[in-house]
């Protein structure tokens, strides 16, 4: 049966959200449907501004960052309002499915639509924090993780020269993914993120010993902390001073922020989008509903709504086992004193 699609990207735009959008509309295409964009996210379903899609339209637009279709934080989507509005632009169109690119907030709001259309809703995971559960990647994940890399990788060019403090502080929302991976690849010192700390209050005085032990260590030498967003208040412009008084060495703070959702996704997240984009028209032909698409050890799957977004995902436990024991300085310490 032929349908049509509609498809919105929301939240914080990821590259890849074009590759995404690109493997639905060729996908569609293949199996006759037709692809309606919505534009600027959940506005555009409220607005009812949209924008026929063909496979013309989505030509050479897999190596692009950003969104083609815009993308928005919409509040109007959280009352009943705007849930209405959107409902009834979708049965004007006569869309039978709508699938939504995005992360955490975009996927709520996907079920709590659904409880009022009757339509397919399906969600893809689009989202540079990599903080839903049924996806072991996020589309965007591995290129914001490079883009961070590679800034930090430059900070130590320079930290190096003035053998200086940098706090670095990355995205992530409430997560501490980007945090840890551009940490672990970067060799940065010390990794900071929420899954790793309760109090950062309490945490401040096992900072200073570790920065003390490094110098120890390592002498009058650069060091690198990566700070997940969110988790000191104040952010790591605070956390800099606080620490310049406390040990009297210059700290540097530096804010990577919204360059990290920019540019040109990595071959990984174009793969993974084009997959997953592929596979959200797929279980459409076959009628389900209600799930988001993810990939999980290299299978395609399709978690309900409400499981992606519930609960914490978990940090790869060996990962952190390793960034914490590579640079458990003040253990190292102790074991050369004895
Ligand atoms: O969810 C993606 C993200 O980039 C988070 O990492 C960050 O906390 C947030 O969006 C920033 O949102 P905004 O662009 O609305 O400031």
């Amino acid at each position: 049966m032929k349908k049509t699609i509609a498809v919105i990207t929301s939240g914080g735009d990821a590259p890849g959200m074009n590759a995404c959008i690109r493997a639905i509309v060729l996908t569609a295409n293949r199996f006759g449907h037709q692809v309606i964009g919505f534009k600027h996210g959940y506005n555009g379903l409220i607005e009812n501004e949209k924008v026929l899609l063909s496979p013309f339209d989505v030509q050479h637009t897999i190596q692009l960052g950003g969104t083609i279709l815009k993308s928005a934080r919409c509040l109007a989507f959280t009352t009943d309002k705007g849930l209405i509005a959107a409902v009834e632009n979708l049965n004007k169109n006569e869309v039978d499915a709508l699938v939504v690119i995005g992360g955490d907030g975009s996927l709520r709001g996907l079920d709590r639509l659904q409880k009022h259309w009757d339509g397919q809703v399906i969600g893809v995971p689009g989202t540079i924090d990599n903080d839903l559960n049924g996806t072991d990647n996020t589309i965007g994940y591995q290129t914001a993780i490079d883009t961070a890399l590679d800034s930090i990788d430059k900070l130590r060019d320079t930290a190096d020269a003035f053998e200086r403090i940098f706090l670095v502080e990355v995205m992530g929302r409430h997560a501490g993914f980007i945090a840890l991976a551009s940490a672990v690849a970067s060799g940065a010192e010390q990794a900071l993120f929420p899954e790793s700390i309760d109090d950062p209050h309490t945490e401040l005085e096992s900072i200073v010993q570790h920065v003390e032990c490094l110098r120890q260590v390592k002498g009058k030498s650069s060091i690198i902390m990566v700070i997940a967003e969110h988790l000191w208040p104040g952010g790591v412009s605070d956390l800099a001073e606080t620490l310049t008084n406390q040990i009297g060495i210059e700290c540097r703070p530096c804010i990577l922020g919204h360059i990290q959702r920019g540019g040109a996704p990595v071959a990984y997240d174009r793969i993974l989008a084009t997959k997953l984009g592929s596979y959200a028209v797929e279980i459409i032909n076959e009628g389900q509903s209600g799930v988001m698409v993810g990939e999980i050890n290299n299978r395609q799957c399709a978690h309900k709504l409400n499981y992606v977004y519930s609960e914490q995902k978990e940090l790869d436990p060996y990962l952190v086992k390793i960034q914490q024991n590579l640079f458990d300085v003040v253990q190292c310490l102790n074991l050369s004193k004895k």
